[in-house]
């Protein structure tokens, strides 16, 4: 990866940590998860609001480092509108590009996201980055 492009992905990941979108919490029916990171003890809850099997909304909370923060900040705009399988389609593309596997770019619009890519060469924060996917799969899984 170029030194450029890596100026330009830490940029993008730093604003969503400083700017996080869609942090907070819903009032009412949702499908809510809490997972923890094994390695650290952060926590973080995703909430999503689903209706005829498609998440329209989507919200977390949490504390962690940078890029969990991030991956989160990401992970709830990314999903809004797809169906649910569609959000889980996207979590294991996401673990591809995190295990440093060839990733299907084309199937998503991945924006900001692939701004992570880079985590993939640090084995130690991965964890980081994937835990708001994790936990967005549990909630599909749980729901369905
Ligand atoms: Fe805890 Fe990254 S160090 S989530």
């Amino acid at each position: 990866m170029s030194s450029n492009l890596d100026t330009l992905y830490r940029q993008v990941i730093m604003d969503h940590y400083k700017n996080p979108r869609n942090r907070g919490e819903f009032d009412g029916d949702t499908v809510t998860v809490n997972m923890n990171n094994p390695t650290c003890g952060d926590r973080i809850q995703i909430q999503m609001k689903v209706e005829d099997g498609e998440v329209t909304d989507a919200k977390f909370v949490g504390e962690g480092c940078s890029i969990s923060l991030a991956s989160a900040s990401m992970m709830t705009q990314a999903i809004k509108g797809l169906k649910l399988n569609e959000a889980v389609e996207m979590s294991q593309i996401f673990s591809d590009m995190m295990l440093g596997k060839e990733y299907d770019d084309e199937r998503f619009d991945l924006g900001d996201i692939e701004a992570l890519q880079g985590v993939a060469k640090f084995p130690a924060r991965i964890k980081c980055a994937t835990l708001a996917w994790k936990a967005m799969e549990k909630g599909i899984n749980d729901h369905q």
